[in-house]
C-alpha cells in the first residue's frame, strides 16, 4: 500500500513538473486545446494571482438596476449573474443568465431583451420525453449564447413535495426518475451550445416560504431516495458544468455551507467535477463555505456582502483555509468553461435570433406537454358540431400565463395584460402575447366564438348558455420567493360554477404552475392542464382543443382532492420571524407524491402519470427478467383508436413482501408514436437504484434478493398487468461518477 502511495506521488510530481514548467513560462499555455480540460485548468489556475482567482469564485448580480450596487458595464442588460475575467490570461468573463424556461430578465425587459419562452419545466416534465427536452434546452441554450451569456441557471430539479410551491412549475415534478431524467435533458440541450448550465437548488429547496430559515429534517436514507436521487439522475445524465446550493438549511447546516451535502454526497459520492455556486446570497459563514465545498460566491449587490473576495483573502491569509483549497475551486470553475467549449468560444451578446424557428421549438414543446385531464362524452375534440364556442375568462382573448421571480422569461412582443400582480418583484404577472382565442378562431373559422372575461358571472353565464360548447380559461400565477394555496384565486371556482349551470358542455383550461383543487370537476365535462405553456402556448391550447393535436401530456405529479391529502396541508413559515431558523421535518421521508398517496390508500384526483388521449391505447406482452443485477421489461402498445396518439406506457416497480418506502415506485417508462392500428415494442431497463433501499451502515444501494412484481401501466393508479421477477442480492456503490 505505502509503495503504491509512493508511486503515485512519484508519479504526480512527474506529470505535474512539466504543468507547472509550462504555466511560469506561458501564462497562456492553458489556450492548449491539444491539453485535456484537467490539464488545461490546472495550467490557468497556476498562471493567476491570488487576487484573480478570488474574481473567478465572485459572481455580482449582473442588472443594471438601482438596487444593484455593484453595476458592471461588462455585465449583460438584467442578468442574473456576472463573474469578472482575468483579460491578462484571455480567461473570459462568466455572464449568468436564469433560467429553465428561458433567456429571463428578472421582470419586464425592453424588445431587444424580449425571448422566447418555452413552457414551464412542469410541462417539459409531462411530456415524459426526453428528446423534446433536449430540443428545447437546445433551443433556450442558443438564446443564451447570441445573448452572450456561457452559464445558464438552468436545471430546477427539487422535488414537488408541496403541492403549493412557487416554483414547482421550475422543476420536474414528484419522481426522482421522471425528473432527473427530463431535468438531465433540458440540461444536455442547454449544453449542446457550448455554454454550461446549473442544476439547482441544492437541495430540499421544496418550499419557499422564509426559504433562507427553513431548516429540512430528513434522514439519510430518504433523502437518497428521493430528492438526493432526482439529482443524481439529472447530472448523470446531464453533465452540467455546475451546481447552484439552496438557501434552505438541511438537517441543520445551510446548503452552501453543508459538508455532508457538497463533500460527501454531491464531489466525493458522485464524483462531481464541476463546480457549486451558491444561490444568489446564500452563503453565511466564509470558512465553512470555503471548506464545505462552495466554490463560488452568487449574488453580490453591495461592497459590504462579499463572503468569498475580502474575506476569503483573510482567510488564506491567517491561514483558515489552505490556498490549495480555493485553487481547487478556480480549477473545477475553468475545467467546466473549457470542458464545454465555451471558454474557447466566448459568447457576443447581440446576434441574431431565428425567433420563428426557437417559436416551433417551443409549440411542440407545447403540444407534447398539455395534458388531458378529463373528456367525459367525447366534448374534445371540438367537433365540427360545436359551431358557437363561449371562451371566458383568463385573458385568453390575448395570452396565457408564465410564472414569475428570477425564471421570468419575458417573451417576444410583451405581454399584453399589464397591471396585474406584485408591481415589484417576482411580479407583475405576465402573459405570453399567444391569445388560445385568436388561435381557435384561426383554427376553426366556421364557428362563431364568443367572448366574456369571466369578471362578471352574470356576463359569464349568459355567454355560456348562448354556446354549443364553453370553455372556461382558469390562471393560477405562481412564482419565486412565495408558496400558494391549491383554491384558484379570484373565485375562479365560482365562475366554473357559474358556467356550468348554464351550459352542460363545459371544458376547464387550467394555467398553473402545480396541482390545485377543482371542487367543480364532476360540473364540467372536460379538463385540460396547460401549465404555462411559453411563447406559443395559445396555438398550442387552440390545437389540442381541436384535435389538430392529440394531447399526449401525462402528470408528472399526483392532484389531490384536498390539501390534507398531502403530508403537510399547509406550509409553514408565514409566521415565523424574518431571522427564526425553524424545522420542517419530511416525515414521509422518500414517499413523496403517489408513493405517499399509495402507502397511504388516499385516492388522487388525478393520478401521476395520468393523462387522456383522443385514440385509445392497449398495453400487453410484458415479459420482465433480471439481468446484470437489474430488471429489463418490454411490452408493446397498440393504437386502437381511428388516430395518430403517442402513448405514455409505465413500468412501476415493488418487491412481492413490500419493505420499502411506498408500495412501488416507477422503473421506466416510454412514449410511442403510434398510427391507427399500429403496434410497437419497447423495452425498458430499470436504474438499479430503484430496486434498492440507501444503506447507510454501508454506503450504497441495498438491493434484497427475491421476488419484484414488474406492472406495466398507465397511471400510478392503474392496476395494469404484472409479472413476478427474481433477482439476487446486490450492493451498488454510492455514485458511478458524474459530472464535469
Ligand atoms: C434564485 C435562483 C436564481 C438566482 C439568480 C435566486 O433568487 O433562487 O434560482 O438563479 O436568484 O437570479
Amino acid at each position: 500500500m505505502k509503495i503504491l502511495k509512493l508511486l503515485t506521488t512519484a508519479a504526480l510530481v512527474a506529470l505535474t513538473a512539466p504543468i507547472a514548467q509550462a504555466a511560469a513560462t506561458n501564462p497562456l499555455a492553458w489556450q492548449n486545446k491539444t491539453l485535456s480540460p484537467d490539464a488545461r485548468a490546472d495550467l490557468l489556475v497556476r498562471a493567476m494571482t491570488l487576487d484573480e482567482k478570488l474574481l473567478v469564485v465572485t459572481s455580482y448580480y449582473g442588472t443594471q438596476f438601482d438596487w444593484n450596487e455593484y453595476r458592471n458595464p461588462l455585465a449583460r442588460r438584467q442578468s442574473a449573474g456576472f463573474v469578472a475575467g482575468v483579460p491578462r490570461l484571455n480567461f473570459a468573463p462568466q455572464w449568468q443568465t436564469d433560467a429553465g424556461s428561458g433567456v429571463a430578465t428578472q421582470g419586464v425587459a425592453v424588445p431587444d431583451l424580449q425571448r422566447t419562452a418555452l413552457p414551464a419545466g412542469i410541462l417539459t416534465a409531462s411530456t415524459w420525453n426526453p428528446d423534446m427536452a433536449v430540443r428545447g434546452g437546445a433551443m433556450i441554450g442558443a438564446e443564451a449564447r447570441a445573448s452572450g451569456f456561457n452559464t445558464m441557471l438552468a436545471g430546477g430539479v427539487d422535488l414537488l413535495r408541496e403541492p403549493g410551491n412557487g416554483r414547482n412549475f421550475e422543476y420536474g415534478g414528484e419522481d426522482p426518475l421522471l425528473a432527473g431524467t427530463m431535468v438531465g435533458a433540458i440540461a444536455r440541450g442547454i449544453q449542446s451550445n457550448r455554454i454550461i448550465t446549473t442544476i439547482k437548488h441544492f437541495a430540499f429547496n421544496d418550499q419557499e416560504t422564509r426559504r433562507t430559515t427553513v431548516n429540512i429534517l430528513v434522514d439519510e436514507p430518504a433523502a437518497r431516495m428521493s430528492d438526493l436521487l432526482a439529482f443524481q439522475i439529472a447530472i448523470e445524465q446531464g453533465d452540467p458544468g455546475s451546481i447552484m446550493c439552496s438557501y434552505n438549511l438541511v438537517n441543520g447546516e445551510w446548503a452552501c455551507q453543508n459538508d455532508w451535502l457538497l463533500n460527501k454526497v454531491l464531489k466525493r459520492d458522485w464524483g462531481y467535477k464541476g463546480f457549486v455556486m451558491s444561490d444568489w446570497g446564500a452563503m453565511h459563514d466564509t470558512v465553512k463555505n470555503a471548506l464545505n465545498g462552495l466554490d463560488q460566491e452568487a449574488g453580490v449587490q453591495k461592497s459590504t456582502d462579499y463572503v468569498y473576495r475580502d474575506k476569503l483573502k483573510a482567510a488564506i491569509a491567517d491561514g483558515r483555509v489552505p490556498e490549495k483549497v480555493l485553487d481547487d475551486k478556480v480549477r473545477r470553475i475553468a475545467r467546466a468553461l473549457i470542458a464545454s467549449g465555451a471558454a474557447d468560444d466566448v459568447p457576443t451578446p447581440d446576434n441574431p435570433i431565428d425567433f420563428a424557428a426557437h417559436e416551433k421549438v417551443s409549440q411542440a414543446d407545447a403540444e407534447e406537454g398539455i395534458v388531458l385531464l378529463k373528456n367525459d362524452g367525447h366534448v374534445l375534440p371540438l367537433a365540427g358540431a360545436a359551431k358557437r364556442i363561449a371562451i371566458i375568462g383568463g385573458h385568453a382573448d390575448v395570452g396565457v400565463l408564465t410564472g414569475g421571480g428570477s425564471a421570468q422569461v419575458y417573451p417576444r412582443g410583451g405581454s399584453p395584460v399589464k397591471g396585474e400582480g406584485p408591481d415589484h418583484w417576482p411580479g407583475p404577472h405576465v402573459y405570453a402575447p399567444s391569445s388560445p382565442m385568436k388561435a381557435l378562431q384561426a383554427e376553426r373559422p366556421d364557428a362563431k366564438i364568443s367572448w366574456a372575461s369571466g369578471g362578471d358571472l352574470n356576463k359569464a353565464a349568459a355567454t355560456a348558455k348562448d354556446a354549443d360548447v364553453a370553455i372556461v380559461f382558469v390562471t393560477q400565477w405562481t412564482a419565486e420567493g412565495m408558496d400558494f394555496p391549491l383554491t384558484l384565486p379570484n373565485d375562479q371556482d365560482a365562475l366554473i360554477d357559474a358556467v356550468a349551470r348554464a351550459n352542460p358542455n363545459v371544458v376547464v383550461v387550467l394555467e398553473t404552475g402545480g396541482p390545485v383543487l377543482m371542487p367543480w370537476i364532476d360540473r364540467v365535462k372536460g379538463a385540460v392542464e396547460a401549465w404555462y405553456p411559453g411563447s406559443k402556448g395559445g396555438e398550442a391550447i387552440a390545437r389540442i382543443l381541436t384535435g389538430k393535436v392529440n394531447p399526449s401530456g401525462h402528470l408528472p405529479a399526483t392532484f389531490g382532492r384536498a390539501a390534507t391529502d398531502w403530508p403537510r396541508a399547509s406550509i409553514d413559515g408565514e409566521n415565523r420571524g424574518e431571522k427564526e431558523v425553524f424545522d420542517v421535518r419530511f416525515s414521509e421521508g422518500a414517499a413523496v407524491g403517489y408513493k405517499w398517496f399509495d402507502k397511504n390508500g388516499i385516492k388522487p384526483l388525478f393520478p401521476f402519470g395520468h393523462g387522456l388521449s383522443y385514440t385509445r391505447f392497449t398495453q400487453g406482452g410484458l415479459k420482465a427478467a433480471a439481468k446484470s443485477g437489474t430488471i429489463i421489461a418490454s411490452f408493446s402498445v397498440r393504437n386502437v383508436g381511428s388516430v395518430r396518439g403517442k402513448q405514455v406506457a409505465q413500468i412501476y416497480v415493488s418487491p412481492v413482501g413490500g419493505g420499502w418506502e411506498a408500495p412501488k415506485r416507477l422503473g421506466g417508462f416510454a412514449k410511442l408514436d403510434l398510427a391507427p392500428g399500429q403496434m410497437k415494442t419497447a423495452t425498458v431497463t430499470v436504474d438499479p437504484r430503484l430496486l434498492g433501499m440507501w444503506d447507510s451502515a454501508h454506503p450504497g444501494w441495498k438491493v434484497a434478493g427475491g421476488k419484484y412484481r414488474v406492472t406495466l401501466a398507465t397511471s400510478a393508479t392503474d392496476p395494469g398487468t404484472s409479472v413476478i421477477v427474481s433477482l439476487p442480492a446486490a450492493h451498488l456503490p454510492a455514485g458511478r461518477g458524474a459530472g464535469k
